[in-house]
């Protein structure tokens, strides 16, 4: 009897919670059943259209363009479309689809919305600048709301690829150097896009991408081959994407790039084991820009076999390329690829369609009277504003920053009056006629007080070629066609009569961005120039610096008194470049990515390893890892920002520094703003494991906090470091941490730290 109850109140309740844990849910179950009786219906042919993604014509990124769309649309051969807007035109090809063809699926609709649809916020290296997840993800959430308004529901980020090479164009895309950080902000822009509820109508389908190792790219240039070892890429270039995956995200994009040999395209380790096996990705899988055709280049066979390697590999969707569309039947027939693998792949598109809604509604989207409001709203601008001017570094200031309203400014710099210029690459959707140049920015936030005026002062580059290879996305840019002596002779004439000078240099945004690779990070000749003739007048000079990778600023930072590091800030990017030249916002943004002495030091990075020769001190020592030429420090070392305040550390306190097992360390430290002005602080924690199995890179990044202080005013801040935060992936890629001895460091950068020491046994 007893045994009895026991079976009944303990047991079955047990076995009823497993049962319900095991089975898939019921939404889930109610989808399945749907897709299954639709593909029940379908022909291969439809089944393979599915498959197919092709560019609606507004934007592309490679040589090849989609034709005959519409008749596709019809014949049941198109999955999904990017790069088309507006709620008109896309319900317009909505219904082609859903009314012309046989079995009316609807249209799943793309777009590179990178960094804000049509406010723009910063470039993703700048937004990642701010070490702020909640601006960061708030970011994602605008984007998908305007983005939505404008009929799309579905976007091809966020884009985490870790990088460490400047040289390379795409660097810009990412959250920079670091998996810590783009793993907290991979998720975060999940988070933003898809919010709760895919079906809502003001939710984008998120695409992580480019998996994986794009940003490893040899030598910096772009699509070329990555070569890394597991042990690399699992520590520091795969957690980002697992990141996204846990995150929930909907979508991965396969990159351009070989790993270990093959294509990521058409790579089964990353695409089926890795991505679905060992992190239990459920999405659905696209490649990129036809990528499937490229691996004919790559050398690994004809269209044909090329798209049943991708199939096979656990790829879903191809982008552009037409590879499946037009192969894969025949594939089929020949038993080059399985029935099932046309079904898994169709499955994975239709239940993306299914979980955006639009089987329910195809035109949930298209909604005319939210595109009038949502979109480039003044809330969303004012957001947008305040979030470019926390991304901004302060690089240097010797006492000039933040300006007095008062007197004369002269504003000079090939980057001063560019609205076109001002929100970065990757901006398709933007309208750069209502950007605001740091001219319009500067006179309006300065007020009636104070004068401003603006001299061109040089070209960005004295190279016309240079600058012509940048206008891809149908930015042409101007070059003054005046010659440079007099260019500089007017900016000077204008220096000399003004209090301070205000030069806005840098690159243009398409130095930044795909395919734009450099091998010379330096400032242009041109703009060198204009820097020395500007410091002989003797008038204070500050630079605004616009860029989408870290420089080479080397000579810069030696001879002027205070550079301002702004990325490509966005729409509003000119006022809040003026809000933090005022001082009205503090600035707060801190590197992402190491900025190098020079060229020869990339790769440059903070997470190095100690060699068995390291060098100690900073000075020249034969048989050490070291140069004859230059420093091994860089020249701004990552999580490096200033501020107009002043912050003083106290040293690191532990709770304890003899752990076991399954305890916690609080470590903690006291900031204090000693200084004159309210300002943010991103305080970081690192962690090295001193003695290991394996070599351990000299610290690496494991916490951060940002926080508001008022002058005079102290906060402890504490990080919670647990067993999970020393795991690493060892030799044999077994991913635990090892006992033994620990150091903890937190401070302002990466560099700039206080530390502690303890132990931790199992
Ligand atoms: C890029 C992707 C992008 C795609 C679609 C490709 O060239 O690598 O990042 O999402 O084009 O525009």
């Amino acid at each position: 009897m007893k045994y009895k109850i026991a079976v009944c109140r303990f047991v079955l309740p047990v076995l009823l919670l497993l049962l319900i844990a095991i089975s898939p849910s019921f939404a889930q179950q109610k989808m399945n059943q749907f897709i299954t009786g639709l593909m029940a219906k379908m022909t291969v042919q439809e089944k393979i259209g599915q498959l197919n993604l092709v560019v609606g014509g507004e934007a592309t990124t490679g040589s090849v363009v989609s034709t005959g769309v519409e008749e596709k649309i019809k014949q049941g051969k198109v999955g999904g479309i990017f790069s088309v807007s507006t709620p008109q035109r896309i319900r317009r090809i909505q219904e082609l689809a859903v009314q012309q063809s046989r079995l009316k699926i609807p249209i799943i609709f793309g777009m590179d919305v990178i960094h804000g649809y049509r406010t723009i916020f910063p470039i993703p290296l700048g937004m990642a600048a701010s070490w702020d997840m909640q601006r960061i993800e708030e970011s994602a959430r605008i984007a998908a709301q305007e983005a939505t308004a404008d009929g799309l529901n579905w976007t091809f980020s966020p884009m985490v690829d870790i990088s460490r090479d400047p040289r390379w164009g795409r660097i810009s895309e990412g959250s920079g150097e670091d998996p810590f950080l783009g793993s907290a902000i991979a998720a975060a822009m999940v988070k933003g896009y898809q919010g709760k509820d895919l079906s809502a109508d003001n939710t984008l389908l998120a695409c992580v991408k480019h998996f994986a190792l794009y940003g490893a790219a040899e030598a910096g240039r772009d699509y070329h081959s990555v070569d890394m070892s597991r042990i690399k890429m699992f520590n520091e270039y795969l957690p980002p994407y697992k990141a996204a995956i846990d995150a929930g995200v909907g979508s991965v994009m396969s990159s351009f790039n070989d790993v270990d040999g093959i294509p990521a395209s058409g790579n089964k380790w990353l695409l089926t084991d890795v991505l679905r096996k060992q992190w239990g990705f459920k999405g659905l899988v696209v490649s990129d820009y036809t990528s499937v055709n490229e691996m004919i280049d790559h050398g690994l066979g004809d269209l044909k076999a090329v798209s049943a390697l991708s199939l096979k590999a656990g790829l879903d969707m191809d982008m552009v390329g037409e590879g499946f569309l037009t192969t894969l039947e025949a594939s089929l027939k020949e038993g080059k690829v399985t029935m099932a693998e046309i079904d898994r792949a169709c499955r994975l598109v239709l239940e993306a369609k299914y979980k955006l809604g639009l089987f329910d509604d195809p035109f949930r989207y298209c909604n005319d009277v939210r595109a009038q409001k949502e979109i480039f709203s003044e809330a969303h601008r004012k957001i947008a504003r305040a979030t470019a001017a926390r991304s901004f570094v302060l690089l240097k200031n010797e006492n000039v920053l933040p300006l007095a309203r008062k007197g004369s400014i002269a504003l000079v710099g090939p980057l001063a009056d560019a609205k076109e210029n001002m929100v970065g690459t990757w901006s398709v959707s933007a309208d750069v006629s209502k950007a605001t140049s740091l001219l319009a920015g500067l006179k309006e936030v300065a007020g009636t007080g104070v004068q401003v005026r603006y001299a061109k002062g040089a070209n960005v580059s004295e190279d016309a070629a240079l600058e012509a290879r940048t206008s891809v996305f149908g930015k042409p840019w101007q070059r003054d066609s005046r010659h440079p002596d007099t260019l500089i002779a007017e900016a000077v004439r204008l220096a000399k009569e003004s209090d301070v000078v205000v030069a806005a240099m840098g690159e243009l945004a398409e130095f930044t961005g795909e395919s734009s690779s450099r091998t010379d990070l330096n400032l242009p000749q041109s703009q060198k120039k204009l820097v020395d003739a500007l410091l002989a007048t003797g008038k204070p000079v500050v630079m605004v610096l616009f860029t989408g990778r870290p420089l080479t600023i080397t000579e810069e930072d030696q001879k002027l008194p205070a550079i301002l590091n702004v990325w490509f800030g966005g729409s509003e990017a000119g006022y809040a470049i003026s809000d933090v030249l005022f001082g009205d916002v503090n600035p707060s943004g801190k590197l992402p990515a190491t900025f190098p002495r020079n060229v020869g030091q990339i790769p440059i990075y903070h997470s190095y390893k100690n060699t068995g020769r390291p060098l100690v001190g900073d000075e020249f020592q034969k048989f050490r890892s070291n140069y004859l030429d230059v420093s091994n420090t860089p020249l701004y070392p990552f999580g490096y920002g200033l501020s107009y305040t002043k912050f003083e550390y106290s040293p690191v306190k532990l709770s304890k520094t003899s752990l076991k097992g399954a305890e916690k360390l609080m470590a903690s430290v006291t900031v204090t703003n000693s200084g004159k002005y309210a300002g943010e602080e991103v305080v970081q924690m690192y962690l090295r494991d001193i003695v290991a199995t394996n070599t351990r890179p000299l610290k690496e990044l494991k916490g951060f906090k940002k926080l508001l202080l008022q002058p005079g005013e102290s906060k402890e801040v504490s990080f919670e470091i647990t067993t999970n935060l020393l795991k690493f992936y060892d030799h044999n890629l077994r991913y635990d941490w090892e006992p033994g001895e620990f150091t903890v460091f937190i401070g302002t950068n990466s560099r700039d730290v206080s530390s502690a020491n303890f132990t931790w046994n199992r």
